[in-house]
């Protein structure tokens, strides 16, 4: 029983939510309706309108609020407040995703599984948009909507299509490293409780004197990583294809709060000149022996969403989402990445999204030359002036805050000198590009049956190809990770074809 009194949407009260009002004859059912009846219209007006549109990828979540604690000083590294000493906390937000499938799929289906996490720092927002794989599909963020849609649904059948999915990464083939990590254990997380997180993109920390440090971020489960066979996945995708969902918000909502490690690797702009890897590349790691991991924080999630709808669906992420001490690098994927998610919220959310209570920041916002728009629901900054350079009123600004000023240009290496021509860039896949995945086949080759499982992962995939052309290219492809890979793939998948 709530304490509170019903009313109209407009505030007026009203002696009944469950009766329309009719013109009758008698007492039996029927009558005509009025359109004075506004509760019926705005009832029913209101739930054709209740769906915002779905986020395009992604749209398949589970979320929570938690907190991040910064383990140490990095002030050595970052001006970010947040990470400026041990012990200091900011609340988060976290939305765990899976990519491709629709928000009413199974969250045990398959597939890269998204991070987005909103730190609400004391210097505004902070928003970490990762995946729990360490690399990408793609360098050319153009490809980005290709490499979706040939995950996704068939524009005839409307079904999910093994013959475009791998008709794509034939095509495009520095993909592999990813592909190796989404069919291995890996791409069927047992719970977001026991899901590892990186930033896969090198980022920039930066200090006040505008020198920097190439970064990247990775989140462990203090409770290790914990994944569902393929077997184990199909079952119970039939079973509760909202397991992830529950088994996050039972753990929460009885206290045994999940934990995270946060650590980043740390490169020096002078080092990445000299570095095996191209630093820009989404396909690539840094091994942690040429880079050690360094612990900056813990995370811990310990509240629920109090209504799904209001603190998750309206949730938007964006990488562009940065504080002070925090910065994009040039990888390309990025680049494209800090236009597309604003982008994303000003469509599903509106112009005004980041008043949403979810996206609000919990310091202080003013910035008063954006203004006006649909839902603008605070005071729109009153009589201020909107334009900039008032003499009037001026505006004051943090004087400790700097962007990339003339000084901080000084210091920049050759690494950040951004000359040359402007061209497209062809990205050739190489020998080199498989170097990683032969690395990470051995690795999944110490695990006892893993190198099996990720084999059978794959055949069960492709054996919904229907063009043998088709999987004999996929086989080469492996084949060029480790010959044995290719071989075996082609075995197992044949014998499935062939009905064994
Ligand atoms: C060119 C490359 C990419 C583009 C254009 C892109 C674009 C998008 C778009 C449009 C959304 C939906 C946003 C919304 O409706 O609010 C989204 C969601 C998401 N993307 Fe990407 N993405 C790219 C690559 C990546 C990469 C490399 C990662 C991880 C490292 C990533 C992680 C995520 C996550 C976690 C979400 C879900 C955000 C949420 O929970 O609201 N994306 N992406």
């Amino acid at each position: 029983m709530t304490d509170k009194y019903y009313t109209l949407a407009e505030g007026c009260p009203f002696a009944s939510a469950s009766t329309s009002v009719q013109v009758r004859r008698g007492q039996g059912v029927g009558g005509l309706g009025l359109l004075q009846d506004t509760q019926l219209i705005e009832t029913l007006a209101h739930f054709s309108r209740e769906r915002i549109p779905e986020r395009v990828v992604h749209a398949k979540a589970v979320g929570a609020y938690g907190e991040f604690e910064a383990t140490a000083d990095c002030s050595d590294i970052t001006s970010a407040s947040f990470l400026s000493k041990a012990g200091k906390k900011s609340p988060v937000l976290l939305r765990v995703s899976t990519v491709g499938p629709e928000s009413g799929s199974a969250d045990t289906a398959r597939d890269v599984h998204g991070w987005a996490m909103k730190i609400y720092t004391d210097e505004g927002n902070q928003d970490w948009v990762f995946n729990n794989t360490p690399i990408f599909f793609i360098r050319d963020p153009i490809k980005f909507p290709s490499v979706n849609r040939s995950h996704k649904r068939n524009p005839q059948t409307h079904l999910p299509d093994a013959n475009m999915f791998w008709d794509f990464h034939v095509g495009n083939p520095e993909g592999i490293h990813q592909l190796l990590h989404l069919f291995s254990d890996r791409g069927t997380p047992a719970s977001v409780r026991t899901m590892n997180a990186y930033s896969g993109h090198t980022y920039k920390f930066t200090k006040e004197d505008g020198s920097f440090k190439y970064i990247k971020i990775h989140i462990k489960a203090t409770a290790g990583v914990k994944n569902f066979t393929r077997e184990e996945a199909t079952r119970i995708a039939g079973q509760n294809p909202d397991f992830l969902i529950q088994d996050m918000f039972e753990a929460i909502e009885k206290g045994d709060y999940p934990t995270w490690n946060v650590y980043v690797q740390v490169m020096d702009p002078s080092e990445a000149e000299r570095y095996r890897w191209n630093i820009f590349d989404m396909t690539k790691v840094w091994p942690h022996k040429d880079f050690p991991l360094r612990q900056i924080g813990k995370l811990t999630l310990n509240r629920n969403p109090r209504n799904y709808f209001a603190d998750i669906e309206q949730a938007a992420f964006s990488p562009s989402t940065m504080v002070p001490g925090f910065a994009p690098s040039a990888d390309p994927i990025l680049q494209a990445r800090l236009f597309a998610y604003p982008d994303a919220a000003r469509y599903r959310l509106g112009v005004n999204y980041q008043q949403l209570p979810t996206n609000a920041a919990k310091v202080p916002v003013y910035c008063p030359f954006q203004r006006d728009g649909f839902m603008r629901f605070d005071d729109n900054y009153g009589a201020d002036p909107n334009y900039v350079g008032s003499s009037l009123k001026p505006t004051k600004f943090y004087p400790e805050v700097k962007s990339v000023q003339p000084k901080a240009l000084s210091l920049l290496t050759e690494h950040e000198k951004w000359v040359g021509e402007v061209s497209s860039y062809e990205s050739h896949v190489t020998d080199e590009d498989f170097v990683q995945p032969a690395a990470l086949w051995e690795v999944i080759g110490r695990e006892a049956g893993h190198q099996d499982r990720l084999i059978g992962n794959l055949a069960a995939h492709l054996k919904g190809v229907t063009s043998t052309k088709l999987r004999s290219e996929v086989y080469a492809l492996f084949a060029r990770v480790n010959k044995d890979l290719g071989s075996r793939l082609q075995q197992a998948t044949e014998a499935l074809v062939a009905g064994h």
